[in-house]
Order: C-alpha cells, then structure tokens, then sequence
C-alpha cells in the first residue's frame, strides 16, 4: 500500500529519531479502516468509521516498520485497557489526530518501552491549561503560544510509555514535565525521557531504556 506522507512531518521525525527506534506517519485516508486485520476488528466492532479508519491508518504504519525491522507485519490487538499488544521482543506505540497516524517501534532489547503522541500545532484551549499543566510548568511555557498543547503532547507520550510497564493511570498533574532537562517525573517515582519537534504537529516521543542503558546515559 502507498502511504501518503507530509514533507513537514518527515522533518520533524527526522528531529526526534533516537537510536534503534523506528518512527513513521501516514496520512489516513478513505479505506485505511479496511487495514485492520480480523483478530483486530473486535475492538473496534462498535467505532465509527473514523475511528476504525485512523487506528486502521496506525496500523499500516506500524507494519510497514515491522517489514523494515526485518519482521513479518503481525496484528496489534488492543488490550482491555485499550492498550496496544506488540508481537514477542518488540514495543510500540500507535497515536492518531484528526488527519495523521503515527507508529513507533523498538526491540525490547533496546528499550523496555516507548510512547508516541500528535497533535495539531495549535494553542490549547486557555480553560484546559490549568487542567494540563501543574504551576511550575504553567511558569516554563509562559512565553510559548503552545506550551499548553506541547505539555499535553508530552504527557500523552509519556503515559503511553509509562502504563505497559507499572499499569498506573496518570492524571495530567501527576506527571510532572522538565522541557530543559527532556524528561518527566511520575506520580510514582519514575523519570522517562522524552523528544518532540513541532512543525505542522507537534509530535512528542517518550522512552524507558533498560536499567544498565539507562544508568550510562
Ligand atoms: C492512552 C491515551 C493517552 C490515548 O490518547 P488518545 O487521545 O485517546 O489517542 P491517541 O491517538 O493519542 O492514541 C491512541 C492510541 O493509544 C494507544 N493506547 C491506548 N491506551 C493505551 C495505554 N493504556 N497505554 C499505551 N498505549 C495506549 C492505542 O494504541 C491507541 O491507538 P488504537 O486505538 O488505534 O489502538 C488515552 O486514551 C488515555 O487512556 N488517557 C488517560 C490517561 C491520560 O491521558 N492522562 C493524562 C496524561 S498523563
């Protein structure tokens, strides 16, 4: 299948790419829902069409990085908690906005997991940025139009990477954001570091290395 792509995005994941981790978007387009495989579709059995068309879009994405890790394309089932399922040694994440579908994906050798966000670059909604940002972060980005959206972004990454390991829900303030230092301290203790870049969309990656790599970094 071709997949459509934006010029600007290219460049914007060309920004964030870290070691070992594979990274793509497409552009969802009519029929992509047609991409989700049968042991996929239950999840999706009551979704909209848009819905099922943007998870579908994920999901051409996240097969084409399997083929270019050297892997035969497999299902991505969802989990009860909505959480994807990666085949044995690998981990990923999948994030859709209104036009875009990313995917990331990674030896679970090279890192124990990863999460991936977008979102439209636009400013967030003035009441949602005491919802999303705690105090100190409302202080980093108060000269940046959309620190609001690029915390929210951040966040989203973050918990995608985080639940797969501790199996915690996070609300917005317990996952507190340091855009200096690239990373992010966790209700519970945890710190996962993270890349974004902004262009059309802001796109947020998270990670969590294994103890030894980490402790080198
Ligand atoms: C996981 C979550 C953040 C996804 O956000 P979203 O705006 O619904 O959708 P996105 O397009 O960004 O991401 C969707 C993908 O996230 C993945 N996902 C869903 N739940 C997940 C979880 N618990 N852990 C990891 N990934 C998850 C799925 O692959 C999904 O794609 P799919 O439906 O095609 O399989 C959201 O559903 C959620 O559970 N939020 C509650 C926690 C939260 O947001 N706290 C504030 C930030 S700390």
């Amino acid at each position: 299948m071709t997949t459509a792509r934006n010029p600007l995005l290219r460049s914007a994941f060309e920004e964030i790419a870290v070691p070992r981790v594979l990274l793509d978007h497409r552009i969802i387009t009519e029929g992509d829902e047609q991409a989700l495989l049968a042991e996929e579709r239950s999840a999706f059995a009551t979704s909209v069409v848009k819905v099922q068309r943007a998870s579908g879009a994920a999901r051409i994405v996240a097969r084409e990085l399997m083929r270019r890790a050297g892997m035969p394309p497999q299902p991505i089932v969802k989990s009860a908690g909505g959480m994807p399922e990666w085949p044995d040694g690998i981990v990923g994440s999948l994030a859709h906005d209104a036009t875009v579908a990313v995917a990331a994906l990674a030896r679970r050798a090279d890192y124990l997991s990863i999460g991936i966000d977008i979102e439209p670059a636009e400013p967030l909604a003035p009441d949602l940025l005491e919802m999303v940002a705690t105090p100190a972060e409302r202080v980093a980005i108060r000269d940046a139009p959309l620190g609001g959206r690029l915390l929210f972004s951040i966040k989203e990454a973050v918990y995608k990477a985080a639940y797969p390991l501790d199996r915690v829900f996070l609300d917005h303030h317990d996952v507190e954001v340091d855009l200096a230092a690239h990373t992010a301290v966790l209700r519970h203790g945890r710190i996962v570091p993270f890349v974004y870049a902004q262009s059309s969309h802001i796109v947020a990656l998270a990670f969590v290395l294994p103890p030894e790599m980490a402790n080198a970094r």
